[in-house]
């Protein structure tokens, strides 16, 4: 254990396990694919697959990791043979993509916080235009993203205790802070019970097929869920830690920064009567539209901050994606730390650059079509492969491993460590009902119907 280094504490752990899950997932995303969908209407269905499903698998993906000590590939092949290592190396490789997009959006956030400290943002009228003019110029992205990238293989390189555990128990309740303290102040302008509205009273009529698929994709991406960041997170912690409790913990944070990230947007974006369903450009425009109103100062400080935190919140994320790998290749090809850094920062970088050019850059990696009537770029195709139909299916294979091969009996055994009432308990006979029984089912129908809608365009219902 001491060569692959651990978390020194519970707490560190947590603060990790919370870094990876809080990111770009809950503040830049969450807020766009529930105003595309429906509001309050998503946010409970988002919820309900958070609290049932995302949960469970959590559990069963840490106990995976502290039982074995392993990466995902590792664990799968010491606990199921080769015939299951394959199933650890596709979550790698879907860290590996998804980390190639992750890194262009982060470097969009680091981008404008740059342009606010130092350039004309806060001058700028037409913010959509600047939105999209902004992302499709590849010179910026490249710069931004290269630096972004960097900093992650940096921390990375640090290792388990120093980069990512201390990093991430400094920057988590700044953010939290941060959010609450523009929450305040949106709710005071005018219109913003619009928002409240929107974003708290359901409407059963928005929900249908794309609704519930987006909600589970959504939840798994932001848990950091299905592709194994929780198996190595999982690896590096103690067999006195409590990972019921650890998992909740988790859990309760990622689900309540991406509510209050909702709670911040959809009152600025309806006091500026601006559209819900702008797509991935929502919390830029409407952000920047507010520290615009705001006295030139404040304006500047509360924006900076803001997009300063983005970033962090970025980085917490970026480096759990970037460790699953490298930790991949010092297990298995006991390449150094360092070797595995370069190596794997620089692959990912590069499979980013299409991501880069897919905002109007290049016409053909912006329009990148699947079938007839829908038009997607090279970026929306990555996260529609890598995440939305992969991470669940990542959940159910890993749902299915317990079920079938590891047993629920070896899951209770390595749960009940550090939790010595657990066996026999009613928690117990529910995560073993949920993992063993309820995930396998929903999660493999829930895959098939997610691969017709997204790729053959048919929708169940
Ligand atoms: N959970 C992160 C977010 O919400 C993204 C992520 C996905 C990180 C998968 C690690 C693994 O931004």
């Amino acid at each position: 254990m001491a060569s692959r280094g651990g978390f020194s504490s519970k707490i560190g752990f947590i603060a990790a396990a919370a870094g990876s899950a809080v990111g770009l997932g809950n503040i830049w995303q969450f807020p766009y694919v529930a105003g595309e969908n429906g509001g309050a209407a998503f946010l409970l269905i988002y919820v309900a697959w958070i609290f049932l499903i995302g949960l469970p698998i959590m559990v069963g993906e840490v106990a995976v990791g502290r039982n074995t000590g392993a990466n995902p590939f590792g664990a799968y092949k010491k606990l199921g043979g080769k015939k299951w290592a394959w199933v650890g190396f596709f979550g790698i490789l879907c860290g590996v993509m998804i980390l190639s997009f992750y890194n262009v959006v982060a470097g969009w956030a680091f981008g404008y916080f740059v342009q606010l400290s130092f350039g004309d943002l806060l001058q700028q009228k037409e913010l959509s235009n600047y939105f999209y003019n902004y992302t499709a110029d590849f010179s910026d992205n490249l710069i931004y993203s290269l630096v972004f990238m960097v900093l992650t293989g940096f921390i990375v390189y640090r290792g388990v205790q120093k980069g990512i555990e201390g990093t991430s128990k400094v920057l988590m309740p700044t953010l939290f802070i941060i959010l609450i303290l523009i929450i305040i102040y949106g709710l005071n302008l005018p219109n913003a019970a619009d928002g409240v509205a929107f974003y708290l009273v359901p409407d059963f009529s928005l929900i249908n097929g794309a609704t519930i698929y987006s909600a589970l994709g959504q939840a798994f991406f932001s848990l950091s869920l299905g592709m194994g960041a929780l198996i190595t997170y999982g690896s590096y912690i103690s067999k006195e830690d409590n990972i019921v409790n650890s998992a909740t913990w988790v859990t309760i944070s990622d689900t309540l920064v991406a509510f209050l990230a909702g709670l911040m947007i959809f009152p600025l974006v309806f006091s500026q009567g601006q559209s819900p369903s702008e797509g991935p450009g929502l919390v830029f425009i409407a952000l920047v539209g507010i520290f615009q109103n705001m006295p030139p100062l404040l304006g500047k400080l509360v924006g900076c901050s803001f997009f300063l935190l983005l970033c962090f919140a970025a980085l917490t994320s970026t480096i759990s994606l970037l460790e699953v790998p490298v930790a991949f290749l010092v297990d298995q090809k006991k390449w150094s730390r360092k070797k595995s850094v370069i190596v794997m920062s620089a692959i990912i970088f590069a499979l980013g650059l299409p991501s880069m050019l897919s905002y109007g850059a290049s016409d053909l990696f912006s329009n990148f079509a699947y079938y007839e009537g829908t038009s997607k770029t090279f970026m929306d195709v990555v996260q529609d492969l890598f995440f939305v139909v992969s991470l669940p299916l990542g959940g159910f294979l890993l749902s299915i491993f317990i079920a079938r091969h590891w047993k629920a009996k070896s899951l209770s055994e390595e749960i009940s460590q550090g939790y010595a009432s657990y066996k026999g308990s009613v928690i117990e006979k529910y995560f073993n009902l949920m993992i063993t029984m309820v995930c396998p089912v929903v999660l493999g129908f829930m895959f098939i119907l997610t691969v017709l809608q997204k790729f053959f365009g048919v929708s169940i219902f």
